[in-house]
């Protein structure tokens, strides 16, 4: 029914052969939703998909979430979000601009984060615009023994401010993010989530924390805390753990926020334009469970 090809040994893979414009039959979307569990990085080559369309095809994979920034949905959906970097006459923007520029894996400072996040490139800049995933499995896999034993069952802090984190900026190209951040950080309360997530579908353990979100550790003096998020945080970004998507037209790219963290790796500028259409399927309240 499609074809599937290993893009990565950290769990990416390339589909050829399904189109997502139309519903999918049953057999279809069960051989789809396994593939999607096997390779946490799916890239479904060769879509072409309006905006009602991409919210269609992710239906299919569970309830989307609502978008909370109505201003970048898409006018023929509601539930398509833009990420770009293109300005109308009157300088407002398109779409979100600064969107993911930091390792995170999607809402996690949300008591109940999106599950997987589904992303069509409508336009690639010429240079540029990769997206860069973390395996996390991996990565949980390779923590030392006494850094396993220090996380084992604690909660991470999240919070979706970027001024409360030392570790982020906030990108100069967004010009209303200050006020944003602080509207944030007065209407959202900091969330506590597992350091160390089990997979409800697989079983697996993922580490479950990021540069981006996770701003501390739960009953830890923040000093000890901080040391501790910097020992993951290095683990986590050596390129060992990393699948770096260049994306090409008509790619639609579903990963699975439950076991990856992602980062926008930027590096194009206007008149060069990336034009990303965004939908993210609702997901439920992460646990940790002991391996028997
Ligand atoms: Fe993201």
């Amino acid at each position: 029914m499609f074809t599937v090809q290993k893009l990565s040994d950290r769990g990416a893979a390339e589909i050829l052969g399904l189109d997502c414009a139309r519903p999918l039959a049953a057999d279809t979307l069960a051989a789809l939703n396994d593939t999607l569990l096997d390779f946490p990085v799916t890239v479904i080559r060769h879509q072409r998909l309006t905006a009602p369309q991409q919210a269609a095809f992710s239906r299919q994979l569970g309830p989307l979430e609502a978008q909370d920034r109505k201003t970048y949905c898409h006018p023929d959906d509601p539930d398509v979000l833009i990420l770009s970097n293109e300005v109308r006459p009157d300088g407002t923007a398109v779409g979100i601009v600064d969107a993911g520029d930091f390792w995170h894996s999607d809402s996690s400072h949300l008591p109940a984060p999106c599950k997987r996040t589904v992303l069509y490139a409508v336009r690639n800049p010429a240079t540029g615009g990769d997206t860069e995933f973390c395996n996390m499995y991996q990565v949980y896999d390779a923590l030392a023994p006494d850094l396993r034993r220090e996380i084992e069952g604690r909660d991470g802090i999240h919070h979706i401010s970027k001024l409360q984190n030392p570790r982020v900026t906030v990108s100069p190209a967004r010009r209303d993010a200050a006020a944003y951040y602080k509207e944030r950080e007065r209407a959202s309360e900091p969330v506590r989530q597992p350091i160390v997530r089990t997979h409800p579908e697989t079983g697996r353990q993922a580490l479950y924390v990021s540069p981006r979100f996770t701003i501390g550790i739960a009953d830890m003096p923040d000093a000890q805390a901080q040391i501790l998020l910097d020992r993951l945080f290095a683990l986590m970004l050596e390129p060992r753990f990393h699948y770096r998507h260049h994306w090409a037209d008509g790619d639609l790219v579903v990963w699975d926020n439950r076991c990856l963290n992602h980062q926008a790796c930027g590096g194009y500028s206007l008149p060069d334009i990336r034009r990303m259409h965004r939908t993210t399927i609702a997901g439920d309240r992460p646990y940790y469970r002991a391996a028997a």
